[in-house]
């Protein structure tokens, strides 16, 4: 950067005050570093062997203030280095200089994902020995052994993340946590990722740490959970995610039921079975339960009318059986209800739907695909307002789609195929500005294509009664990537407007009625990789020039039909 004579003599008279105000020893100002704990940051520098991204290009000894440095933060009052914090996408490699033992007041130390180690690639044992720190991140980072006994030491950590520590892309293996029982003030624990699977007391361990509010455990080869204590200490835990673990126990046995303060829990992925146990029913502090993937071994017949609080239950793939009617009329019952996200699909479950739903008011997201749910989709559904993912496919519903479906304005995904409805789309449908994704396939649906789809992304219409023309999408398609109209009773001609539609990708109309020429516009969907034709009664010639210009088509069906003249052999991606 060239500065101009005048610009220097400004910076050199600021910096001329700057030092009488240092020299002076004004109180207000920011004090600069210290000149040990300088030191100790160059000599850590030393031990980075690599810095692509030259985040520690400001480390230098001839800009003394360190506290200005990349990654350090002193403390305003005593200048003392508090926080270091290198990682986030740093990258750096290299060990880790013992010489931050001097930076005696350290705080905080994030080296999150970086590529440091400690001799022998080991955890540094002093780092056990930095007896002030409140906060040190050493996940993703790459070790090999354990974790020291040393980090019992750090009698002040409010915040300890080793997850994700591996070595050569295996997991770290503990066979001893029993150090972390002497960390009094522990706030936030996660040891996700690191095989724990020896330590068979880990509840006995973390029970004896009151202060815990977060807990994650994910994917540490725990065995059990169903450890029995005494006295439940952890009165303050928010947050417990024991997800993918192997707990093959029944769920009830848990030692964690009767921690009413949790907000956030995970037992999903663990082969958990039996019914659920009642002190569910007095956890009404939670926000967001996710039991999913459990192996369908479990039962749910717990009352949730009091979690007033919960916002996300995530319980697909986990139960042996229930009945829908039941299992709705239970989930909370609150002056504000705030489930948004209710994810119930592949459970087994029988029943109807009935319209008390619409106590629901608030949610989002309605999932009760792959069961065995029965009758017709109420009409209180069109109460919903919130809605904006409404899957019901593949169950047995029967009758019509509600009207009232056309007034959810939030909706941007439906998926009711693979069930026996009857009927026609119901005209609001088309008219939803939100939505994008259409699946009304495999049903017994009736009548016309309706206008307006053209502005979804997505519109699997295929094997239902559908006759008449197509006339969807008249003018805007532009935003159609997948349409699929196949095994219907479509008659009428290809629209030359499909040509308009230049985002398809999958264009199936296969086994319907229609006839005349392909239109030349259909060249225009360069995009195309799927045009399937087949079973129409289409005719007229089929020129290299229609295809050639169908450049990425990949599967092309035009069988049976009644095209005439030679086949032309080269077109699309078979160029
Ligand atoms: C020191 O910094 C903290 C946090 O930035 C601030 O709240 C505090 O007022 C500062 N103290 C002084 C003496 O500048
Ligand atoms: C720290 O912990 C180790 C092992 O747990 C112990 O031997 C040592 O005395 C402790 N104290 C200090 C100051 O390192
Ligand atoms: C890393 O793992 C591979 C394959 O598991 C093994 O061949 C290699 O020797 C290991 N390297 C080290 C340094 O342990
Ligand atoms: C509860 O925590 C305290 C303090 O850590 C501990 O002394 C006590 O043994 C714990 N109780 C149980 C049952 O683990
Ligand atoms: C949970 O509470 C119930 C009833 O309050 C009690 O019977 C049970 O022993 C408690 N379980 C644990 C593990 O504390
Ligand atoms: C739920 O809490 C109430 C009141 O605290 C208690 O009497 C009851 O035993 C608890 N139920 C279960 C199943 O833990
Ligand atoms: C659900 O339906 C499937 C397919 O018809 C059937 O095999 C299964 O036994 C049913 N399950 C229940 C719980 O009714
Ligand atoms: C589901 O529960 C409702 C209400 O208890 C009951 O009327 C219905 O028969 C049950 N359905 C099945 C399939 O068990
Ligand atoms: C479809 O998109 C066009 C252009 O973006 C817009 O004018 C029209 O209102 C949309 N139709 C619906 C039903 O949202
Ligand atoms: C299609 O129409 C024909 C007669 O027009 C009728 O026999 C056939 O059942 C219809 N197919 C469907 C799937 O509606
Ligand atoms: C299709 O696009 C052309 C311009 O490429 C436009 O003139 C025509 O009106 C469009 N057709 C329809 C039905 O939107
Ligand atoms: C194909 O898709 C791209 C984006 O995915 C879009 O920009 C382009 O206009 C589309 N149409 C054609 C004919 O390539």
């Amino acid at each position: 950067m060239a500065r101009s004579p005048a610009e220097f003599v400004l910076l050199l008279m600021a910096a001329a005050i700057w030092s009488f105000f240092l020299v002076a020893g004004a109180g207000q100002l920011q004090p600069s570093c210290i000149g040990r704990e300088r030191d100790a940051l160059l000599a850590f520098k030393q031990g980075v062997s690599d810095d692509p991204k030259d985040y520690l290009g400001s480390w230098r000894q001839e800009r003394q203030d360190c506290c200005q440095w990349a990654g350090i933060t002193c403390d305003n009052v005593t200048g003392h280095v508090v926080e270091l914090d290198l990682g986030q996408g740093n990258y750096l490699a290299g060990q880790i200089s013992p010489s931050l033992l001097s930076l005696e007041h350290l705080e905080y130390l994030n080296l999150w994902g970086t590529g440091l180690c400690g001799p022998g690639g080991r955890v540094p044992e002093f780092l056990g020995s930095l007896k002030n720190l409140k906060y040190l991140d050493l996940s993703g980072m790459s070790f090999s052994g354990m974790v020291p006994p040393q980090f019992g030491n750090l009698s002040k950590l409010e915040y300890l993340d080793l997850s994700r520590i591996h070595f050569n892309n295996t997991q770290m293996v503990l066979t001893d946590i029993s150090w972390l029982t002497r960390l009094p003030l522990l706030v936030q624990l996660d040891m996700s990722l690191i095989n724990l699977s020896s330590i068979a007391d880990w509840p006995l361990v973390v029970n004896k740490i009151p202060s815990l509010k977060l807990l994650r455990l994910v994917e540490c080869s725990l065995s059990s959970a169903n450890q029995s204590l005494t006295h439940l200490n952890l009165t303050n835990l928010h947050n417990l995610d024991l997800s993918f673990n192997h707990f093959g126990h029944p769920i009830a046995s848990g030692w964690f039921w009767n921690l009413t303060s949790i907000k956030d829990l995970s037992l999903a992925s663990n082969y958990l079975y039996g019914p659920f146990p009642d002190a569910l029913a007095n956890m009404t502090s939670l926000q967001w339960l996710d039991l999913q993937d459990m192996g369908n071994k479990a039962t749910m017949t717990v009352d949730l009318k009091n979690l007033c609080d919960l916002e996300e239950l995530w319980l697909d793939g986990s139960l042996s059986s229930g009945n829908i009617t039941e299992f709705l009329d239970k989930l909370p019952q609150c002056p504000s209800n705030k489930l948004q996200y209710l994810y119930l699909s592949s459970n087994n479950m029988a029943g109807i739907l009935s319209n008390r739903m619409g106590h629901l008011t608030n949610l989002f997201w309605f999932d009760i695909s792959y069961n065995n749910i029965t009758g017709a989709i109420p009409l209180g559904i069109g109460n919903l307002s919130c809605l904006q993912s409404l899957v019901l496919s593949n169950n047995f519903l029967t009758g019509a789609i509600p009207l009232g479906i056309g007034n959810l304005s939030s909706l941007e995904a439906v998926y009711l195929s693979n069930n026996f409805l009857t009927g026609a789309i119901p005209l609001g449908i088309g008219n939803l500005s939100s939505l994008e994704v259409l699946y009304l396939s495999n049903n017994l649906l009736t009548g016309a294509i309706p206008l307006e789809l053209g502005n979804c992304t997505y519109v699997y219409l295929s094997n239902n009664k559908f006759s008449g023309p197509i006339q969807l999408g008249i003018e805007h398609c532009t935003t159609l990537e997948e349409l699929d109209l196949s095994d219907n009773n479509i008659t009428g001609v290809i629209p030359p407007w499909l040509g308009n539609c230049t985002s398809l990708r999958h264009l199936s109309l296969s086994n319907n009625l229609l006839v005349g020429h392909v239109p030349s516009k259909i060249t225009l969907l360069g995009n195309l990789t799927e045009l399937a034709l087949g079973n129409n009664n289409l005719d007229g010639v089929i020129t290299e020039e229609h295809l050639v210009a169908l450049k990425n088509l990949e599967h092309l069906d035009l069988s049976h039909n009644s095209f005439s003249g030679p086949m032309p052999l080269e077109f699309g991606a078979y160029k």
